[in-house]
């Protein structure tokens, strides 16, 4: 296992998850990436670890550069199990290294570990560490993904370690966003929509530390490291963090019982396709909740069907709503509808979750008795329509 040098004296030593599928019920259909630095200074520091079954890996590909035991810092930006579930191997190795965190990441970590004989330094925003050539500045930034979470910033490389800012769950044969930008985007929207997306105040005040920052590499915690499309990156975090959206996209998600809700979610896809928006349909029983997060992160439109089963919705439907209700998506623009046999009123409850979440709702529930019939879809076509109006 060898570390790669992504800038003089600083290596990548992390570790590629290829077969990771599922990450606290997000389906990571590409895989992930646990990434960890090293630097090497007249202190030998690491900037983060990786997820515990990984340790022996991780472990080479340091020793591939320096002895561990020699490590003199340990930064951890973030206590989460993926990147933090190495610490306990390497704090036993290097035993007169002291670990570097926020006041919350240190609770953080004596929680989860047993951290009596580590030597632990709080940090705080804007505090700052000299390791020889480099000084690295730590930069708090609560709930970019916990409230331990930190950055950590290499002026005079102009690098920065935002954990798992800017990620992407996304194992690629390349450590950098050299090629694919649309793959890596859309990994980096399914990350931000599934992980981040309740933080969006949060992360507007990384974007405006960042901004105050010469920045030429953002080298995060999953996925590719930023060289090339640091713009691009940025410019999508302020669109999803400010809950903007792409103006035609829409989005239709439903499940269906025996095919009658699927045929109004198509006549919906088709009213909206009508009047000019780009439309995608995402069957739940298909798709799992977090790809149809990712389809809704960037649309303004979004529909949502279901039929009565007994005197509810489909249980694919009510899971993807309790998920949805967690990341309190903002600034939609919503419409229900679905079918049903002798039970008429249960699309309320998809409807009460959008009205508390603050979307518009310019038109009511349309539901069908049944099966749809030529003008049971002409009059859902034209309360489609009239919400994009
Ligand atoms: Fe990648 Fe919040 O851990």
């Amino acid at each position: 296992m060898q570390a790669v040098e992504i800038k003089k004296g600083i290596y990548w030593v992390g570790v590629k998850d290829w077969n990771l599928r599922e990450f606290h019920g997000y389906t990571t259909s590409r895989g992930s990436t646990y990434n960890a630095y090293l630097i090497i200074d007249d202190k030998i520091t690491l900037i983060d670890g990786v997820k515990a079954p990984f340790t022996d890996l991780f472990m080479q590909r340091v020793a591939s550069v320096i002895d561990p035991q020699k490590i003199d810092v340990v930064v951890c930006n973030h206590v989460e199990m993926d990147h933090s579930g190495a610490l306990p191997a390497i704090m036993r190795k290097a035993k007169n290294a002291t670990l570097y965190c926020p006041a919350a990441g240190e609770r953080g970590l004596s929680m989860h570990y047993d951290t009596k004989n580590w030597k632990i330094r709080t940090v705080k925003t804007g505090d700052t560490l000299n390791i020889g050539k480099h000084t690295l500045t730590f930069v708090q930034m609560p709930m970019v993904h916990w409230p331990d979470s930190m950055l950590t910033y290499v002026a005079d490389e102009k690098l920065l370690f935002p954990n798992d800012g800017f990620g992407q769950h996304y194992a690629s044969d390349s450590l950098f966003d050299d090629d694919r930008l649309d793959i890596i985007l859309d990994e980096a929207k399914k990350y931000y929509g599934n992980i981040v997306w309740p933080y969006g105040a949060q992360v507007q005040k990384v974007l405006e530390t960042a901004a105050t920052l010469d920045i030429e590499m953002i080298a995060p915690s999953h996925g590719v490291i930023w060289r090339k499309h640091i713009p691009e990156i940025i410019e999508k975090y302020k669109l999803w963090s400010s809950y903007g959206h792409v103006a035609d996209k829409a989005v239709v998600v439903y499940d269906s019982m025996w095919g009658s809700t699927e045929q109004m979610a198509r006549e919906v896809a088709a009213a909206w396709g009508e009047k000019g928006l780009k439309v995608t349909l995402c069957s739940l029983k298909y798709s799992n909740v977090s790809d149809a997060i990712n389809d809704i992160v960037e649309a303004k439109y979004v529909a949502l069907g279901s039929p009565t089963l007994n005197s509810g919705i489909l249980p694919t439907m009510g899971a993807f709503l309790t998920y949805l209700k967690g990341l309190a998506p903002k600034n939609k623009v919503g419409f229900c509808f679905g079918s049903y046999g002798w039970k008429k009123d249960a699309q309320n409850e998809m409807q009460d979750i959008l009205s508390k979440l603050g979307w518009n709702l310019p038109e009511p529930i349309v539901t069908i008795n049944w099966r749809p019939t030529d003008e049971g879809l002409k009059a859902l076509h034209e309360a489609a329509a009239n919400v994009v109006k």
